[in-house]
């Protein structure tokens, strides 16, 4: 989380900041920040909240800055104290004469402050970052060499960073190191860019070079030192970024999330290109880097993965175990990494992340890499921290997904999800023809039902308007569409802020039943299939319990009319498919709740969109 940007060169690079990390605002908004290497001191700027306000604060001294060319800019996500102008980057040491911007947690920050305060530093924020600027600034005072000083603090500190750092004694100079957060240094002519990720300065070049762990890179206008962490030289490996600059644009849609969920028929369209001809075709994937032979013989794949990503880690599992007979385990990264993890050579290690750099997954890949499994990753983000650690890379090619509510990247994952179990059944033929050419055809309609379900959206407002006033939400569904009541619920609560829950609808009765009466709505996925019947009867009950009833359904059974208060109907699908036909009304019903209430849609509170911290 947190986005950083740098910037040395002869530009002016206050608006370089600042655009930089407007295309960064997707890593927290919580407050933002620059500082720049002016006449004779470092200045700093900063401000609480969205980066609007800096651009505001900032406007007043517009021309006494343009003659700056260095500097670094920061835009945070909230880790250790309020999201303040206090605790906003960047942070400087006593003397003012050097600035750091942070992305991660230092995690031994509160030994360090000690040490430092027994030294004589004060600090003024609650930040773990700003023990970081004492700590080089009080080395630098020992060793004068910006450089050494940054090889020398590094030693000491414990967790997880990407640091740019400046001092005033060193003009036109940024220092920067990376350990378990990304970092991407921009190649321009006489100019280099420096950045958590490559939005930032795609518009000036695309020659990068992706930082590793503990290297440390000194940039100044002419030229790149990258060190490895003994001070050893290293030859920058530049690589030409397969991106173009991407104009943002809400295409005439109120917000992002909106035009995202538009998207998703052709999310599916293009991912099914070259990989799904005809539905009596193999599918084709190459991107799985597994023979044949070890195909045949796998009995055992986990599945790593957070929040939506994880959602569609679960139907993974239920597909998977379906098509092709292998036993998937699933859990979240956050706690996969914390337990002893059984996992060795013979298993097929899944991680799924929209972005490719959430902390927890890309240290629980690195677990499992350690232990000789083959790491296959389920992306949006094939030049993520991610994508770099995989064996086999799925690049879910959704396009890039601005609001923070992940829509078109879940659906993406779902249907890499589907080629993928179909791949692996074909290979260990583990289903009947019939039925493989059956799900194919039916995967090749779901574009057209996703767009029946987009024309009839003024249903689902309806529905979003009268349920807007409650302040909890239950979803309950069973079987392959129970991850799918866990994320409408997701959903909702993350951009409406209503208390929305997830539930098996079996398990409704073992407890949370108590909760239900009159003000309680009750969202019933209520798919035609295995569990259809079942979850009728779950949802006698809790009409029973005088809840308001909806459903989302694709059963034209007139006896649901008395069921149910409100009816979503979605065009007909098989079961095994419903979950992604099933999602579309609950991102849509989320959506409305949250414009109705007049919330902010696209950047929701205490969110980012790239979660790089544990
Ligand atoms: O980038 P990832 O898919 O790894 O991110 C995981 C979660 O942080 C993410 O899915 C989060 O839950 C979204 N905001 C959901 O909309």
């Amino acid at each position: 989380m947190c986005g950083i940007v740098g910037y040395v060169g002869k530009k002016p690079v206050v608006d370089i900041l600042l655009d930089g990390l407007e295309q960064l605002e997707y890593r927290g908004y919580d407050s933002s920040g620059i500082a720049l290497k002016c006449a004779d001191s470092i200045k700093v700027y900063k401000a609480e909240g969205k980066l609007k306000n800096l651009r505001e604060e900032l406007a007043p001294h517009a021309y006494e800055l343009t003659k700056a060319t260095t500097g670094i800019g920061h835009i945070r996500w909230a880790t250790h104290g309020a999201p303040t102008v206090l605790n906003a980057h960047p942070h400087t040491c006593n003397c003012g004469n050097l600035t750091v911007v942070h992305n991660g947690i230092i995690e031994n920050y509160k030994e360090l402050k000690e040490e430092l305060e027994a030294k004589g530093c004060t600090f003024r924020s609650q930040t773990d970052t700003e023990t970081v600027a004492h700590l080089v600034a009080s080395i630098y005072g020992q060793v004068k060499d910006l450089t050494k000083a940054v090889h020398l603090a590094s030693e000491k500190i414990q967790g997880a960073y990407a640091l740019c750092i400046m001092h005033n004694n060193e003009p036109n100079k940024i220092v920067v190191t990376k350990r378990n957060a990304p970092l991407i240094v921009g190649y321009g002519e006489n100019e280099f860019y420096v950045a958590s990720d490559i939005p930032a300065f795609i518009k000036h070049t695309k020659r990068a070079v992706y930082l590793s762990d503990n290297q440390v890179a000194t940039l100044t206008p002419d030229s790149i030192v990258l060190e490895d962490e003994h001070g050893n030289k290293l030859e920058p490996k530049v690589e030409l970024l397969p991106w173009e600059p991407i104009a943002l644009s809400k295409m005439g849609y109120k917000h992002f999330m909106l035009k995202e969920i538009h998207e998703q028929p052709d999310v599916i369209r293009n991912i099914l290109v070259g990989k799904l001809h005809t539905p009596e075709d193999p599918i084709v994937l190459d991107e799985v880097k597994l023979t044949r032979e070890t195909l045949k013989n796998l009995n055992r794949i986990q599945i790593i993965a957070c929040g939506t990503s994880l959602h569609a880690a679960m139907i993974g599992k239920y597909i998977i175990e379906n098509f092709c007979g292998i036993p998937v385990d699933v859990e979240a990264s956050s706690e996969y990494i914390y337990r002893k993890t059984v996992t060795d050579e013979h298993t097929l290690v899944i991680g799924v992340s929209q972005s490719g750099e959430t902390a927890d997954t890309l240290t629980a890949i690195k677990q499992s890499k350690a232990k000789g499994s083959h790491i296959l990753i389920i992306t949006n983000r094939p030049d993520s921290a991610m994508a770099r650690e995989a064996d086999s890379l799925i690049p879910v090619s959704a396009g890039i997904e601005v609001s923070v509510a992940a829509t078109k990247s879940y659906i993406a994952q779902l249907t890499s999800f589907y080629l993928l179990a179909l791949y692996m059944a074909e290979i260990k033929g583990t289903m009947a023809q019939s039925d493989l050419t059956a799900l194919k055809a039916e995967m090749m309609l779901l574009p057209q039902k996703i767009e029946q379900i987009l024309a009839h959206k003024e249903d689902i407002q309806k529905c979003a308007r009268k349920y807007s006033g409650t302040r909890d939400f239950i979803y309950i569904a069973r079987g392959i569409n129970y991850p799918t009541a866990l994320e409408g619920a997701l959903k909702l609560k993350e951009i409406s802020y209503i208390n929305a829950t997830g539930y098996s609808a079996g398990e409704l009765k073992h407890g949370p039943i108590a909760m239900l009466d009159e003000t309680m709505p009750v969202l019933s996925i209520l798919m035609k299939g295995s569990v259809y019947e079942k979850l009728l009867s779950n949802s006698e009950e809790a009409k029973a319990r005088n809840a308001r009833m909806i459903a989302l359904t694709n059963s034209t059974d007139e006896k649901l009319d008395d069921l149910f208060d409100f009816i979503i109907r979605v065009p007909d699908v098989i079961e095994l498919l419903s979950p992604i036909v099933a999602m579309i009304p609950l991102q849509l019903i989320a959506y409305y709740i949250a414009e109705f209430l007049g919330k902010d849609v696209d950047q929701p509170r205490n969110l980012a969109k790239s979660v790089t911290v544990e």
